[in-house]
């Protein structure tokens, strides 16, 4: 799960679809990071720790950091947040399997339509909509791949 800042959206995403899998049972690793790195090793910004507490979620022992290019061995599965965050991280892909990787989020509820999820950064009203976008967003990627899992 990839934003800029990775103190706003990308923790949020990576909180929401780890409690799904953990429902779930399945055992995937899953990490945020951002792409600047302004933040790094700072807890979540209090108002997506304060959003996720309020769907039930604990993400306050997260800590930022910036995305690696090993990062796009490590995962299967990049996800990005917006088109910047998605442009970023694909000039750290060097191959083409690196590159088919890296997704936006919102794609997975609305194919093809390349959405970003707002930063909420400078919009203290924003973060309710954005954990709801990325709720959806989570529950569709488990469907997408809970059989891969499955067949290992
Ligand atoms: P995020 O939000 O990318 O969702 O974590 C932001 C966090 C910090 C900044 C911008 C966006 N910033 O400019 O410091």
């Amino acid at each position: 799960m990839v934003c800029l800042g990775n103190i706003c959206r990308s923790p949020l995403a990576e909180g929401i679809l780890k409690h799904k899998l953990k429902e779930e049972g399945l055992d995937w690793k899953v990490d945020s990071a951002g792409t600047g790195l302004w933040h790094i090793g700072e807890p979540p910004d209090p108002r997506s720790v304060s959003i996720a507490r309020k769907y039930g979620l604990d993400i306050s022992r997260q800590r930022a950091r910036q995305i690696q290019p090993t990062d796009l061995d490590t995962f299967d599965l990049i996800l990005a947040m917006d088109s910047s965050n998605y442009q970023d991280i694909l000039r750290l892909a060097k191959t083409n399997q690196q590159k088919q990787k890296v997704a936006m989020i919102l794609n997975y509820i609305a194919p093809g339509s390349n959405l970003n999820v707002p930063d909420p950064y400078w919009n203290d009203d924003g973060f309710d909509q954005v954990f709801r976008m990325l709720e959806e967003a989570c529950e569709k990627v488990v469907e997408q791949y809970r059989q891969v899992g499955e067949e290992g």
